[in-house]
């Protein structure tokens, strides 16, 4: 059936659309499908509904927009893309705009990280990551380092090697035998509650990881991987010192460490990255997101040069694949074109700083609701926050979903994750915009039964 062009998707009445055949994704589809929510289009910080609604995006859809929607520069450079290369082999050839943004990349983040592997999202990077940090250990002659720790409540993706070094227990549960990976423990502590930014207590979490190294030795275990703070979980942020801690103790055994930089990246936390914010810098970096600000698919894995050399001079000849992994898609010209694109509006337009001085107003926003019933705790860091909602019963998610059920139905997106209320605005935000929002979200709350 050929697409009618004439007619936006907003022109067509939902009773019409047939939702039967569509298996949305981290969604309850049952009660999707009785109360749909359909978004047709989208300007800056703004969706706009089936119904014609336009709904405020306190989410930057999902921590991915947050330069803003629809920027006509990403648009041009994507179309231009595909009037001159739609498509290049991925493996064993290159074209220029790969070539480019991989050194873009490795000029935006931090020094030391050199050397970048693209993927086509989160999960793929985070994938990509683990098993070069096994590959790593094993082109080095330690084939016996190959063990993984992350943190409990942590989110690393949906594939199998994301899902196995992944915290949260509800994406585990359905799966049965996974990857084995030890878990830290998270660093959410009840004296914490209510920090605005880092919180105090809690370094001493860090220590744990020299239990895990003592029962199995520092030469069995390959990398850590961790986000600078947790999103997805509902903005778990380290107390302070604690990412310090995991690196020392990681030098100091020799261990890989990884930064999970999906959501961090690109300047949410008001650093250009989390390891800019925390000054902590990683072997391994995970990226997607913001990368091509949510527009085209994307995701990069930047490793340090001593990663990297490790692998071209293993001994080998030259025409043998140093690394066996990668995607059909891994550089995508169209990804790429979207990416340079986004790249130059990040810098150009200094979103980093953008994000840094909105951060405050949000951060007295949100903590502007301590107080308001069944709130048990309020996190926020750079333009990142989550509020943390008492359980009803034996059913977390219940309270944080008609809550945000209710905002959007008034006009405003925050994402329900857990027992929590997440928010992650596009940082071309206005203040008032966000005054507004918290209007939406305060009035929602107070009706919280
Ligand atoms: C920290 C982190 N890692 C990985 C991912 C997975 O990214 P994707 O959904 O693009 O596969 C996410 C997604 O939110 C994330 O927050």
């Amino acid at each position: 059936m050929a697409i009618n062009y004439e007619q936006t998707f907003s022109e067509i009445p939902l009773a019409q659309t047939n939702l039967d055949a569509y298996w949305l994704p981290f969604t309850s589809n049952r009660q999707f499908k009785d109360n749909p929510r359909i978004i047709v289009s989208a300007e800056e910080c703004y969706y706009y509904d089936a119904d014609g609604r336009k709904i405020f995006d306190a989410m930057s859809g999902l921590w991915c927009s947050g330069f803003g929607h629809n920027r006509p520069e990403i648009a041009e450079a994507v179309n231009q893309q595909l009037l001159n290369l739609d498509y290049a082999p991925a493996f064993q050839f290159a074209h220029p705009l790969a070539i480019q943004l991989a050194n873009r990349v490795k000029e935006i983040t931090p020094k030391g990280l050199d050397q970048v592997f693209f993927t086509n999202s989160g999960s793929e990077s985070v994938d990509t990551a683990l098993k070069m940090a096994r590959a790593y250990w094993r082109a080095k002659g330690q084939p016996e380092k190959s063990r993984l720790i992350s943190r409990a409540k942590g989110y690393h993706g949906a594939n199998y090697g994301g899902t196995s070094v992944g915290g949260i227990e509800p994406n585990r549960a359905p799966y049965g035998e996974l990857m084995p990976a030890d878990h830290l423990p998270h660093t959410l502590l009840p004296q914490n509650a209510f920090s605005r930014g880092l919180p105090e207590n809690g370094i001493e979490l860090a220590d744990v990881l020299e239990e895990l190294i003592d029962s199995h030795g520092a030469s069995h275990i390959a990398a850590v991987i961790v986000e600078p703070f947790s999103g997805s979980a509902g903005v778990i942020i380290p107390p302070e010192g604690y990412l310090q801690r995991l690196r020392q103790i990681c030098d100091h055994h020799d261990i890989l460490l990884i930064f999970d930089e999906v959501i961090s990246g690109f300047g949410r936390t008001g650093a250009s990255f989390g390891a800019d914010f925390f000054g902590v810098v990683p072997d391994i970096m995970c990226l997607a997101k913001g990368l091509t600000n949510g527009a085209v698919p994307m995701g990069a894995v930047v490793a340090s040069k001593m990663i990297y050399e490790t692998f071209m001079n293993a001994n080998t000849p030259d025409h043998m694949i140093e690394f066996p992994h990668g995607y059909t898609y891994s550089g995508h010209p169209v990804a790429c074109a979207a990416g340079l694109a986004a790249m130059d509006i990040f810098e150009k337009e200094k979103l980093t700083d953008k994000a840094k001085e909105l951060a405050p107003h949000f951060e007295g926003l949100i903590h502007g609701l301590k107080g308001v019933k069944y709130i048990t705790d309020i996190r926020n860091i750079g333009l990142a926050g989550a509020l943390q909602i008492e359980p009803v019963s034996d059913d977390p998610v219940r309270r944080p979903f008609e809550i945000a059920l209710a905002c959007w139905e008034k006009g405003l997106y925050v994402r329900w994750a857990g027992d929590t209320i997440c928010m992650s605005p596009l940082f071309i935000s206005e203040k008032d915009q966000l005054d507004e929002a918290f209007n939406i979200l305060s009035d929602c709350l107070s009706r919280m039964v």
